[in-house]
């Protein structure tokens, strides 16, 4: 007796011991409240590595306060807000608690300043695998008002890492490179797939932390391993990025989360699943837009293995979906499950900004088929 209750209490405490070491959101000053004290700037270069409270950097860091413009800067920092800028080889960085061995996203909001392509790398040390780091790309804008929030996923291998976001680029001026605005962390529950569902993560209802002040969704990158996918069981297979929106800000089919697909056939999405060869699977899924001022004729392509459909859907813009099913006989043990987008389709609010279509409720059932007479 007594035995048991020291296992429940050590089970309590690692329990407890986690749920207060890691907590969903912004990471300590991970908006940048807390700014550098007058003396440890020159108009906005932050002089010294540890003068923005909880972060570390190095290289040419900027503090910019809300309404602060300069050079050819295109945009400036929303009201009451603050950000950073890291010039060419700079970086910000930041120790954090994680729990070992699991998945993480870290979602961050940033927008590009310049017109050249800005790029970002992110890494967290010390991580076995020493290349555990992902560069993504910014040249494409998706949201209005050119700030945008990506996520970043990574398996933890201590206890404790140091999450580092840093500019690789070289461009001629200085003061261009990506201004950071919000920086936030997410535990990621693994996936499973069920009997009522062969497909992982299929409602969409696991992924990166929403920024609850922003109205633009989370940009999914582009990656090639399954271990950095911010949205569990799902891989982003392609050049661009998907778009991961909420039922808070967007017109959503099902549950709370969806993904828009922003990229025309640039962006798929992709999950490998276990099949059994010549049974019969049916998929199905919704395709809808998210009320975000996207209208058009638009078309995702569903696939399984090389079984594929074509869902058209008309969009209004003002949100709706409709549900489709591509019925496939299996021809191998692992099938691959793949939806686009055929077309572009830009918002009608004359942002230019790229949108298209939602998709929603992806379940993968093995149906039995009747028996023939022997
Ligand atoms: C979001 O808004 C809340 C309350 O207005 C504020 O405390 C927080 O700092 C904001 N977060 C970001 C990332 O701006
Ligand atoms: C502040 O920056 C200017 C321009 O880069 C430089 O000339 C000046 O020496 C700096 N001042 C200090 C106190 O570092
Ligand atoms: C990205 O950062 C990691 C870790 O600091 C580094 O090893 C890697 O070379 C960097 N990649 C690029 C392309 O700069
Ligand atoms: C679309 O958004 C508008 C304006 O925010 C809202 O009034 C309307 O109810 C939304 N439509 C749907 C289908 O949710």
């Amino acid at each position: 007796m007594m035995h048991r209750f020291t296992v429940l209490f050590v089970v309590l405490c690692a329990t407890f011991h986690i749920a207060i070491s890691l907590t969903d959101g912004l990471l300590r000053n991970g908006d940048f409240k807390q700014g550098p004290r007058p003396w440890q700037l020159n108009g906005t270069v932050v002089g010294r590595h540890n003068a923005i409270p909880s972060w570390e950097i190095s290289g040419f860091v900027e503090y910019i306060k809300a309404g602060q413009k300069q050079g050819d800067m295109v945009l400036v920092v929303p009201e009451g807000a603050h950000a950073v800028r890291l010039g060419n080889e700079a970086s910000i960085k930041q120790k954090v608690k994680v729990v070992k061995g699991r998945f993480h996203s870290v979602t961050f909001t940033a927008a590009r300043t310049c017109a050249q392509d800005e790029r970002l790398n992110l890494s967290v040390n010390p991580n076995v695998e020493k290349n555990d780091w992902g560069i993504l790309p910014m040249q494409t804008l998706y949201s209005s008002d050119g700030w945008d929030s990506y996520a970043w996923g990574f398996q933890a291998d201590f206890p404790e890492v140091e999450f580092v976001i840093h500019n690789p680029g070289v461009e001629e001026d200085a003061a261009c490179g990506p201004l950071i605005y919000s920086v936030a962390l997410k535990l990621l529950n693994p996936p499973k797939r069920t009997k009522a569902n062969l497909i992982k993560n299929g409602y969409f209802e696991e992924g990166p932390y929403m920024m609850p002040n922003t109205s633009w969704g989370v940009l999914i990158p582009p990656h090639v391993e399954d271990d950095h996918s911010p949205l569990p069981g799902w891989m982003i297979d392609s050049l661009k990025a998907v778009k991961y929106i909420d039922s808070d800000h967007f017109y959503v089919p099902e549950g709370k989360r969806a993904v828009e697909l922003v990229a025309g056939k640039e962006s798929s999405l992709s999950q490998v699943v276990h099949t059994t060869p010549r049974k019969v699977y049916v998929l199905t899924f919704t395709v809808g837009d998210a009320n975000n001022s996207c209208e058009g004729s638009m078309v995702v392509e569903a696939f399984a293995g090389k079984e594929t459909v074509k869902v058209s859907y008309e969009s209004l813009g003002r949100g709706g979906f409709k549900r489709a099913k591509l019925q496939f006989t299996a021809v191998s043990e692992r099938t691959r499950i793949m939806f686009l987008s055929s077309f572009y389709t830009m918002k009608s609010d004359h942002s230019g900004s790229l949108c298209g279509p939602v998709l929603d409720d992806v379940k993968l059932l093995s149906v039995r088929t009747p028996r023939r007479a022997a």
